[in-house]
């Protein structure tokens, strides 16, 4: 267990955080006391209502976290402006459509979902490593334990978010820096509006509420864990997957197999 991290009069910074578990995660924060929240995302005028929704503790900055000099900036201008970053939740993410994807669906699902947290630590952990303390929190996925049947791109660069933030919890704790990885399966957002009922997020089990979420990366940093779980099933599906990977995947056909079934049936 890494040291248990402490939320009141910190300064946290929340990327993608206009909506969904970002904004209920940045909210959450501030009613456990964070001296102050920067909310981020690509849009300023959302963000910029997220901040004005969340009231005086609440900063906005737009930029995108896949572009490494927008980033380095934000953390230069952030720290300027408020002081040392305590805690950055890196959580942007994007859903890219279902299938093996085209070249772009991944170059983007591999920017947002993998290099926008090495192009965060890059600017931030030297910092960090100076004052001896810091956490760095990464939105994964349930899909990067287990898999996602609907998107290829999205289920393998959210893998690479979870080997990312282990190698970062293992390299950098010896600076005082903490790292702890966010996987849910279905949380009911803008990003799984448009699931259908034939979803395999969704027939993959109930969608929770963003405000759960953020209730469970809490207890986490409280507790020191690294696997922020809001799913607890999902601890006994990677239990499974890892005993025996053969039978595991013999499962995961048969889901896919009846979810095809119910889409031809219903003539989707
Ligand atoms: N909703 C789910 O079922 C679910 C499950 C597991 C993991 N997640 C992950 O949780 C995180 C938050 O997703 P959400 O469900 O709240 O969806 P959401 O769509 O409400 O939030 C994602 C936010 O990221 C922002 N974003 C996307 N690309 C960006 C970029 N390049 N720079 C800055 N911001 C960018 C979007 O504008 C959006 O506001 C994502 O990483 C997602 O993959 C979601």
């Amino acid at each position: 267990m890494a040291e248990p991290f402490s939320i009141p009069g910190t300064t946290a910074v929340v990327t993608g955080a206009a909506g969904g578990i970002g904004l209920a995660l940045a909210r959450r924060l501030l009613r456990e006391g964070a001296a102050r929240v920067v909310i981020t995302d690509l849009d300023p005028g959302r963000v910029a209502a997220a901040a004005e929704e969340l009231g005086e503790r609440a900063r906005g900055m737009a930029f995108d976290v896949s572009d490494e000099a927008a980033v380095a900036d934000a953390v230069a201008r952030i720290e300027q402006d408020h002081g040392p970053v305590d805690l950055w939740c890196s959580n942007a993410g994007v859903a890219t459509g279902d299938g093996l994807g085209d070249d772009a669906a991944w170059d983007l699902s591999w920017r947002v979902h993998v290099m926008a947290h090495v192009y965060a630590a890059r600017a931030l952990f030297p910092r960090m490593a100076e004052r001896g303390s810091g956490h760095f929190l990464v939105t994964a996925s349930a899909a990067g334990l287990l898999t996602q049947l609907d998107s290829a791109p999205y289920s393998a660069t959210k893998h690479g978010a979870v080997a990312l933030s282990e190698w970062l919890a293992i390299r950098h704790a010896d600076e005082g820096i903490s790292v702890s990885c966010l996987c849910p399966q279905g949380v009911s957002t803008d990003m799984t509006a448009g699931d259908a009922g034939t979803s395999a997020t969704r027939l993959g089990g109930e969608y929770i509420d963003p405000q759960d979420v953020a209730e469970s990366v809490v207890a986490a940093l409280h507790a020191g864990r690294f696997l922020v779980l809001p799913h607890p099933e999902a601890a006994g599906f990677e239990q499974r997957r890892a005993a025996d990977r053969d039978r595991w995947i013999e499962g995961m056909r048969r889901a896919w197999a009846k979810i095809r079934a119910g889409s031809t049936a219903r003539g989707d």
